[in-house]
């Protein structure tokens, strides 16, 4: 029995059917830039996270450039980013034109915390950018805490965690602001690129909106000098037919998390850990193994997807070598060497968890 890396292709494909409807209306509609679907998705997505604004822009890398400049990030602003991320995230604090400040993350969640961002806070920190890293959430209340404590903003990378909670709220409600990718990968991916600006604050969704259209509100007078960067209406009625979903989806998530663990996972790899009342939407399902290079061929060689994601983490990438960490990194120098991503998706079988475990069992030789 092969079992897939993702298994979210059978759940989608019921609703291709749908999905093609609502694209063929839109077609029809003549109207693809900001219509009526961006509209309907915003609010629709909106009400889902619990949060008053959600402005679609064009991928969640842009989301997080717009997102930091409408909470008054720019030049000569510090910026505290985990060092373990997919780089767009401190690619984003550079466009703009801050300084991404590496920060460490605790090794068993994979996540910033209080104590690994607080030493690197100065007198130009501007903002704390929490990623929670694999759809598992951040520990938030510390993190508004210190962001108190130091007048900074907060925002969050929710581009993993569409559909995750933590103490009840979701993720993406939890900070000054968040960002969402639609990339197709994602919780909540869609057919193509696509990504969100969420916030309960007037003033910067309105910021992020004239952002996302040349840094205008009327196309007649430009008062910033922004991006062309919109959610499109084909994206959004995709989008619109898969919301509904998500939530289902993410119980699905958490219930091959839960069979990993009764099948006895525990025993020979390091089980994710979630962050203290948290619930991981289980974006990628990540393991650790000291000798995680061997068993990802080995499962490879049996038809168990496994792969290692941010190996070469952002303090070792050449194109931020002009951001050099401030100290040692051992939280994510340990992740970036042990850390595997196991079979995981909604419509992962409980047989295709207990072959994926007995593979690994079997490669690691614990019974
Ligand atoms: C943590 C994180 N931040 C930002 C992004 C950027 O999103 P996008 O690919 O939609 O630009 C991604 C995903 O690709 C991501 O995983």
């Amino acid at each position: 029995m092969s079992v897939p890396l993702f298994a979210i292709r059978p759940v989608l494909e019921p609703l291709f059917e749908e999905v093609a409807v609502r694209q063929n209306e839109v077609l029809r509609s003549g109207q693809y830039i900001l219509g009526p679907e961006v509209e309907a998705f915003e609010a629709e997505f909106a009400a889902f996270l619990g949060v008053r604004h959600c402005v679609g822009v064009a991928n969640g890398t842009d989301a997080l450039t717009i997102a930091l400049r409408a909470l008054g990030v720019g030049p000569g602003d510090e910026v505290v980013v985990p060092a373990l991320t997919f780089y767009a995230t401190a690619e984003a604090v550079v466009n703009a034109g801050a300084t991404p400040v590496l920060c460490d993350v605790d090794p068993s969640t994979f996540d910033m915390t209080a104590a690994t961002a607080e030493p690197l806070i100065g007198p130009r920190t501007k903002a704390l950018l929490p990623v929670h890293l694999y759809g598992n959430p951040a520990p938030m209340g510390e993190l508004r805490e210190l962001a108190s404590a130091h007048g900074l903003r907060l925002l969050e990378d929710a581009a993993q965690a569409a559909g995750a909670k933590l103490n009840g709220r979701m993720a993406g409600a939890l900070g000054d602001a968040a960002t969402f990718s639609f990339f197709p990968s994602k919780n909540l991916g869609g057919f193509g690129d696509g990504g969100a600006i969420v916030t309960d604050d007037d003033g910067v969704a309105a910021t992020a909106r004239t952002l996302r259209f040349h840094g205008s509100e009327n196309k007649e007078l430009h008062t910033e000098v922004g991006y062309n960067s919109r959610l499109d209406e084909m994206q959004a009625a995709g989008l619109r037919v898969l919301l509904p979903h998500l939530a289902g989806w993410t119980e699905s998530r958490r219930r091959v998390a839960a069979a990993y663990t009764e099948n006895g996972l525990g025993g020979a790899v390091g089980l994710p850990v979630e962050t203290e009342g948290s619930e991981s939407c289980y974006h990628l399902y990540v393991v650790r193994c000291p000798e995680r290079d061997r068993l990802a061929e080995r499962l490879a060689a049996v038809g168990v997807g496994a792969r290692a994601y941010y190996t070469i983490p952002l303090h070792r990438q050449p194109a931020l070598r002009e951001f050099p960490p401030r100290g040692p990194l051992p939280g994510v120098d340990s992740a970036a060497a042990e850390s595997l991503a196991l079979p995981m998706g909604p419509a992962l079988s409980d047989e295709q968890v207990a072959e994926a475990s007995r593979a690994i069992r079997e490669v690691l030789a614990v019974n």
